[in-house]
């Protein structure tokens, strides 16, 4: 029998990545007792399953937002990707983000907070203990995963920089470099890719600054080495390595909005009552499994953010 320490017990040293996890589980399930007989312990099979070539990171396990669904595969997670400054099909950033350098990495603070400011990434990470935090991030196109981010709550990050009453909503920047991001030399978004959020919502707990996946640094392909996670909106939000935040007084645009702005509005939040105007929302295809699902409210965070759109019309707000 394998024992499990609940979280609270758990040092991050003790912990062990969740691929290893996930594989135990899966171990467990296909014939445990078969492998066994064949001379193979379940410590084996772990260390020879776990690690994925990445830096690995110290964190502590985050229930209590933590989706307990299926981990979708490291592979799809990493090889399955929306990332334009890369290519625009789904397979490209895997075998193209290698030009991406993500050190040395510095990221701007400015607009209407008390101390604005440059910072290295190290000085960013420094003050922040890291968590593991399991969300399901539900694509606009249709498709969705579930993914063990590592990271930390943007609302701590943001509080370091006071910002101030004329801060209504926080603007994030992706890197606007052509050499490292060949995908740039395309018209196909205006660059640098752009995204916002209402103060509100950056502030809320599940916003998620994310610096790993499967516990180890994120490969460049899912946004190095530094992006955004907000579970309860379509994946294009979660915008990926960036290099400034902006405390502004208006409504951003994003790139999608300035792109195609009967299409992508600036919530976007996951809403199966509100189609994209070419296509339904009622229903989702999880990775790696067959059958499609039911799209939930909020993208099943209804409980944690629903009281942010009170009394919204979310047609007119999509
Ligand atoms: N960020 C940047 N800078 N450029 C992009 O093209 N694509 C978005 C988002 N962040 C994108 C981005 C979209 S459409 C999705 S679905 C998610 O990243 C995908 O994240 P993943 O590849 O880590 O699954």
């Amino acid at each position: 029998m394998i024992l499990i320490k609940k979280p609270v017990d758990t040092r991050p040293s003790e912990i062990t990545p969740l691929p290893v996890y996930k594989k135990r589980r899966e171990f467990i399930k296909t014939g445990l007792g078969l492998l066994a007989t064949a001379g193979i312990s379940p410590a084996v099979l772990a260390t020879a399953s776990a690690g994925y070539g990445g830096r690995k990171l110290d964190y502590s396990r985050m229930t209590e937002y933590s989706s307990k669904e299926e981990l979708t595969d490291y592979k799809d997670i990493t090889e399955y990707n929306n990332f334009y400054e890369f290519g625009t099909d789904k397979y490209s950033p895997a075998k193209r983000a290698k030009t991406l350098q993500t050190s040395p990495w510095s990221v701007k603070f400015s607009g209407h907070c008390e101390k604005p400011g440059s910072l290295q990434l190290e000085d960013i990470l420094k003050p922040h203990a890291l968590q593991e935090r399991i969300y399901r991030l539900r694509c606009v196109e249709g498709w969705s995963m579930v993914i063990p981010w590592i990271g930390f709550p943007l609302a701590d990050l943001l509080k370091r920089f006071q910002p101030t009453s004329q801060a209504k909503y926080v603007e994030f920047v992706t890197l606007k470099d052509a050499k490292q991001m060949p995908g740039q030399k395309s018209g196909v978004l205006d660059w640098p890719y752009v995204e916002g959020l209402r103060i509100d919502e950056a502030m809320n707990p599940l916003s998620l600054m994310a610096v790993g996946l499967y516990g180890e640094v994120l490969p460049n392909q899912n946004g190095a080495p530094l992006r955004l996670v907000v579970p309860w909106k379509y994946g294009f939000k979660s915008i990926k390595s960036i290099v400034e935040i902006r405390f502004v007084d208006k409504q951003p645009v994003s790139s999608w909005m300035r792109t195609a702005p009967s299409e992508y509005g600036f919530y976007s939040n996951v809403n199966p009552l509100v189609d994209h105007p070419r296509w339904s929302q009622k229903r989702e295809r999880r990775i790696g499994e067959f059958f499609k699902i039911k799209t939930r409210m909020y993208n099943g965070y209804a409980d944690e953010v629903a009281h942010l759109y009170s009394g919204m019309d979310l047609r007119k707000n999509f």
